[in-house]
């Protein structure tokens, strides 16, 4: 499979705005957000999903969006290839307003981005091949040229075997390889993912973001992506907006999100990839020194600010005494070290004050949580 090449709009100059001396990155955006809001008129009146999306999305890069349910993330995606019509702000991809398109130059828009669900949408009264064949057919494609990238799609996504099968046959991570194909079919320069692999298990999702990954570096596609599993990002995303009522609350290189959240909602997202204390030692914790031989429970939380990996030897030699690691791993996200320990300090001649002060050293946070005898 060669590497695609991307069907370009001619771009009239009226339609290209917004260059900025500020931020010049911003004008090789690949994707902007300005000032996006949209409100839907709901049943009980108006729905206000979005509020002054500021927004740039690189080209070629994968970029998470995260937030709880409602926040609006379905909404915003949706406008990069106005299924959703912002309400008001612009949207532009390749600095072209793509607010005003007619529907001629939307069919051309859309074919330039290709979207996957949740729920695959596959016709099942189609084969898998007439199902990725059949944008083609109805944009006019002939017969050669469609069976030519069928058989180069099918087998990107490792599906030439079942390509008589129907929908019905195929388990969900070949459902969602079907869908795929089909969204590669016009060669589209942008790839968006609404919880792609959320109906998949943890196996398939990898394969998944395998297939994903491969398609990001092969084909040079930008990938938009949203998901509810935060490992997701975690493994395949280079940047990461939290979405809270329609507004950005906080966004970032994806270690740097992970490493060190700021906002309420993403610390409550990212929670279940942190290891909490574990119950059976939370229920030992005093608060209080109460023994002189009890031992001090440090927090040590690595936030991918420093690239090194902690030098665990030198670190206990700091604090001194006994050290025993309670909990804690160490990964590693886009080359940073990111996660935690938990230590417990016995018999050191330092208070529980000099030894945080110490492990601060080789650690971004360190917090004493406690005793424990
Ligand atoms: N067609 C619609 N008409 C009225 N309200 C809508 C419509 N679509 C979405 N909304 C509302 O807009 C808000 C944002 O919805 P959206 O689907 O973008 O959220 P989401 O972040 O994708 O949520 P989820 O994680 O559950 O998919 C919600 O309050 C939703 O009820
Ligand atoms: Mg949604």
């Amino acid at each position: 499979m060669t590497a695609a090449t991307p069907l370009r709009l001619e771009i009239p100059e009226r339609h290209k705005v917004e260059q900025t001396e500020l931020h010049p990155q911003l004008n090789h955006a690949h994707v902007r957000f300005i000032g996006v809001g949209k409100t839907y008129n709901g049943q009980q009146g108006p729905v206000a999903a979005l509020h002054g999306i500021d927004l740039a999305i690189q080209r070629g890069e994968v970029f998470g969006i995260i937030g709880r349910s409602g926040a609006g993330k379905s909404s915003l995606i949706r406008t990069i290839n106005r299924l959703e019509q912002p309400s008001s702000g612009r949207v532009l991809i390749d600095q072209v307003d793509i607010g005003e398109f007619d529907e001629d130059r939307l069919v051309t828009l859309r074919r330039r981005i290709g979207m996957i669900f949740q729920h695959f949408n596959l016709m099942s009264a189609k084969t898998v091949w007439q199902n990725v064949e059949l944008p083609l057919k109805v944009a006019g494609v002939p017969r050669e040229q469609r069976e030519r990238k069928v058989r180069e799609l099918l087998e990107l996504v490792g599906l030439q075997a079942k390509h008589k099968a129907y929908p019905a046959q195929l388990s969900g991570g070949q459902k969602q390889r079907v869908g795929i194909a089909r969204a590669l079919v016009h060669d589209p320069e942008i790839l968006l993912c609404d919880e792609a692999t959320s109906a998949l298990d943890p196996e398939t999702t990898q394969s998944i973001l395998g297939l994903l990954r491969e398609i990001n570096q092969r084909l040079g596609l930008t990938i938009v992506l949203i998901t509810h599993e935060m490992a997701v990002i975690r493994d395949i995303c280079d940047r990461v907006v939290v979405l809270e009522h329609g507004r950005v609350v906080e966004q970032g290189p994806v270690w740097e999100v992970f490493g060190n959240p700021q906002h309420e909602v993403s610390k409550t997202l990212l929670a279940p990839l942190q290891h909490g204390l574990p119950a059976e030692l939370q229920s030992r914790l005093q608060t209080q020194l109460q023994s002189p031989e009890a031992a001090v429970v440090l927090r040590l939380q690595f936030t991918g600010s420093a690239t090194d990996e902690p030098d665990l030897a030198a670190l206990f030699a700091a604090l001194g005494g006994r050290v025993r690691l309670l909990q804690g791993g160490v990964e590693r996200i886009q080359g940073h070290a990111l996660g935690q320990l938990l230590l417990a300090v016995s018999g050191s001649s330092l208070g529980a004050e000099e030894l945080r002060l110490r492990a601060s050293r080789w650690a971004q946070q360190v917090e004493v949580l406690g005793y424990v005898v």
